[in-house]
């Protein structure tokens, strides 16, 4: 099986209350820590290079009302943000794409610097662009470039530099609603779903015409978490699509059958998360998924099975979880590894993997992650935290390992 890491190290700078952080990723991660420390932050700025890409930059920092809520508010104001992926494409080529974004004295904004390099910097096809020129490039052609958008949507079309295009768009981030899920919806591309599920029902469609199999791992999964659920199709009314859903009724015989409309959030978001995680077929996958909050409105006793459905995902597809929940972390078999813990600390997120006390209590088995949690004592290394502020690399060039 290939190696399901997409990105492998993430380095971000000014971004919302992130001041500087700098971590790895592993096929699983879970993000932890308080309410309002910074999780979401963290997701959302590889949504926004998602979005960039998939629409435009301006689009994506329109969608999070402009640059002056995108870079962090500070004592020190800094006026830019800056974003570092460092990934292995399915070829297992390796490389990284980074840029800063500035904003500009009158109004607006610029990319002050974009890099992408495959291969290890002069080893493979890369491009160097300050403020809309191009400094450097392995290819003899370039595309114009613009200093207000990013020229790797300019570059796509370069069969060199496609991979890091397809592959950086094709994260998928989930924040599921089951309100949108339960409305009717209007029949569309299910390759992919869609942030807040809302085009839920096209894609378990998509799924039953040409990947029956993952949508039976999703059905098993959703009837451990909802045992009373024996399985959901997708189903037209008129003009419009739902989801219609098999379920036990006390003394009938056969299941009845339910509208979305009438399924229980917990259900509905549980739906959700199961159809992020096993979404695509044998053509298209997501590159990676980043759900928030996965354990939402479900039972306690749902958490085991959760996160099953999270490991076995992360064999085949790089997941990333936001969760406060010890519940969900209540398995001493759950690695230290596979935690970063998200701190806030005057305003400002600090980012890490666990302190050395939490991970020995981990690796004997005294405590699992959700019991610390619930004893407040799931904390960043501070060693780690003082390293990354001492390297506070460059976001460019080769950056030490
Ligand atoms: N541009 C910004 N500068 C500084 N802090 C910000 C910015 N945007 C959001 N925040 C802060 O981020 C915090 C919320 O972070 P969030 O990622 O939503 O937390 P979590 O997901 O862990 O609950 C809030 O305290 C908010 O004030
Ligand atoms: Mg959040």
């Amino acid at each position: 099986m290939s190696d399901p890491v997409f990105l492998t190290r993430v380095v971000l700078r000014n971004y919302k209350s992130i001041g500087y952080c700098d971590v790895r990723l592993n096929p699983l991660t879970y993000l932890v820590g308080a309410n309002g420390s910074g999780k979401s932050n963290f997701l959302d700025a590889l949504h926004l290079v998602r979005d960039a890409l998939e629409g435009s930059l301006d689009t994506a920092l329109n969608m999070r009302s402009g640059l002056s809520e995108v870079r962090r508010r500070s004592s020190g104001r800094p006026t830019n943000f800056g974003i570092r992926l460092e990934f292995s494409l399915k070829s297992g080529q390796r490389g990284h794409y980074a840029f800063n974004i500035g904003a500009l004295a009158g109004r607006g904004y610029e990319v002050q610097n974009e890099e992408c390099v495959l291969g290890g910097v002069g080893k493979g096809p890369y491009f160097r662009i300050e403020r809309g020129v191009l400094q450097a490039s392995s290819e003899t052609t370039f595309p114009v470039v613009t200093a207000d958008r990013l020229a790797l949507v300019a570059v796509s079309g370069m069969a060199v530099f496609r991979p890091v295009f397809d592959a950086l768009s094709a994260m998928g981030f989930y924040n599921l609603n089951p309100k949108l899920m339960r409305e009717l919806q209007k029949p569309q591309e299910g390759r992919l779903l869609k942030p807040m599920g809302e085009n839920i029902a096209s894609v378990i469609g998509d799924l039953e015409r040409v990947a029956s199999e993952r949508l039976e791992i999703i059905q098993e999964y959703l009837q451990t978490v909802a045992p009373m659920v024996h399985g959901v199709e997708r189903k037209s009314i008129g003009s419009m699509e739902t989801l219609e859903f098999r379920q036990d009724m006390a003394g009938a015989k056969h299941p009845w059958r339910f509208p979305a409309q009438n399924m229980s959030d917990g259900t509905l978001r549980a739906l959700g998360v199961l159809t992020a995680l096993f979404q695509g077929n044998r053509d298209y996958a997501p590159s990676l998924v980043g759900i928030e909050e996965p354990e939402t409105a479900l039972h306690p006793a749902a958490s085991a099975a959760l996160r099953e459905a999270l490991a076995r995902a992360a064999h085949h597809t790089q997941v990333i979880v936001t969760s406060h929940s010890p519940d969900l972390l209540d398995d001493r078999n759950l690695s230290a590894d596979s935690l970063l813990a998200v701190l806030s600390e005057g305003g400002e997120t600090h980012i890490a993997t666990l302190d050395d006390a939490s991970r020995t209590s981990m690796h004997d088995q005294l405590f699992s992650a959700g019991e610390l949690l619930r004893l407040n004592q799931l904390a960043p290394d501070r060693k780690a935290l003082t390293a990354q502020a001492q390297a506070q690399a460059d976001l460019f060039g080769e950056i030490s390992p």
